[in-house]
């Protein structure tokens, strides 16, 4: 039995962010939690989400005390916020961090506390009811997509030590925001280098859940038009980030692709996701260095679909066989990570080479290579650590 689940309102365009109060009030909603980060309120975002609240005669109360990788701890934090102020709705505005943080707080506002239940690999999606206060999500980056993914990654402080697993996944279909409010005019003053990380980030998921193993066709589709609008776009962002039509097919493409990706994942993330918290690499950097020889090593058992991703990715492949356009997808995705200075491997990113076999026994616990078209062992993480090292 398959079960898809289709993203939830979303609305596009520039300017989307002032109407958040009235998308507010269409809830009945009086007292919104304003979920969000100290470098969203320096870029001055968090301002225009305040300004529209206020246009709108509700109140702002937020909770700003959310790190680049959320810890357990922040999300109680932001519970007893939520409580202390008899808020009645969650509106995150931020990167992938702030929603998957506001995810977890939204959780726990009907969930009895801690956390450790509802984590995917205790079999926490059986004890999550869809009882939950209403969730906006206002994504400042375009490339997580978590506004409407069904995971929320936290990092578990209470295993309290760095030898061991931390982060975890929070899995589960209430997890996707009822409202996705895109507004590309709020990204316009991301810096090139996370623009570049971000965008690469969304590449990778369009790849990954396009030859992941799960049987959903709704999501092939969308990961392929994903890559389509992000590939045609991702340069022009990077060398003009004032592009505003360029902003909105990248983030409504890193919107599309997140969405895809409930299909499944693949290596590149049980990879990338090691290297968050110990090397550290930004996740968007850690995918596009390991996304080519990932690539490589699923190359016979994803030919035809790398083909097709060669034709999305906008080569002209009238003269070529299957095999030498799946080649050809490789070869445009490094010429992206060249374009787009990209670290020349994770050596270079800043990964203590020692530490590669730790990290590849670490990858194998990862749920996301589960959906990897070809089945990896602990060997072949600790050798694609390498071949991208
Ligand atoms: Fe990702």
């Amino acid at each position: 039995m398959q079960n898809y689940f289709l993203p939830p309102r979303i609305e596009f365009g520039d300017g989307a962010i002032q109407n958040l109060g009235e998308h507010i009030k269409s809830f009945g909603c009086k007292r919104p939690l304003l979920v969000s980060d100290a470098g969203v309120m320096n870029a001055g975002i968090l301002a225009k989400a305040i300004e529209a609240l206020h246009a709108s005669g509700l109140p702002s109360v937020t909770y700003l005390d959310i790190e680049p990788n959320p810890t357990d701890l922040s999300i109680n934090d932001g519970v007893a916020a939520y409580k202390s102020e008899a808020c009645d709705i969650v509106i995150a505005v931020g990167g992938g961090s702030v929603m998957d943080a506001a995810k977890a707080i939204r959780l726990l506002t009907t969930h009895a506390p801690p956390l450790e239940p509802y984590y995917a690999d205790v079999g926490g999606i059986e004890r999550i009811r869809g009882d939950m206060p209403p969730l906006i999500c206002v994504p400042t980056t375009a490339g997580t997509g978590s506004e409407v993914s069904q995971g929320a990654i936290i990092t578990d402080t209470s295993l309290n030590t760095t030898d061991r697993w931390r982060k975890r996944a929070i899995v589960t279909p209430f997890n996707m925001s009822n409202i996705a409010l895109l507004d590309p005019g709020i990204t316009l003053g991301m810096p090139p280098a996370l623009t570049a990380a971000t965008g690469m980030d969304a590449i990778t998921h369009g790849i990954e859940a396009y030859v992941a193993t799960k049987y959903h066709p709704i999501a092939e589709g969308v990961a392929l038009q994903a890559l389509r609008m992000l590939s045609a776009n991702i340069q022009k962002v990077y060398h003009d980030g004032g592009d505003v039509t360029a902003r909105g097919e990248m983030l409504l493409g890193s919107c599309m692709a997140a969405f895809s990706f409930q299909k499944g994942l693949g290596a590149v993330h049980s990879l990338a996701h090691q290297l968050s918290t110990d090397a550290p690499i930004p996740h968007g950097v850690a995918n596009a260095i390991l996304l080519p020889p990932v690539m490589e090593f699923n190359f016979s058992h994803a030919t035809e679909k790398y083909a097709e991703i060669a034709r999305v990715l906008g080569i002209d492949t009238s003269s070529m066989d299957n095999d030498e356009a799946a080649h050809a997808a490789i070869d445009k995705i490094r010429a992206f990570n060249r374009e787009l200075n990209m670290p020349k491997g994770l050596g270079d990113a800043g990964l203590d080479r020692a530490k590669i076999p730790k990290l590849g026994a670490d990858a194998m616990l990862d749920h996301c290579h589960k959906f990897n078209p070809r089945v990896c062992t602990e060997a072949d993480m600790a050798a694609l650590f390498e071949a991208a090292f």
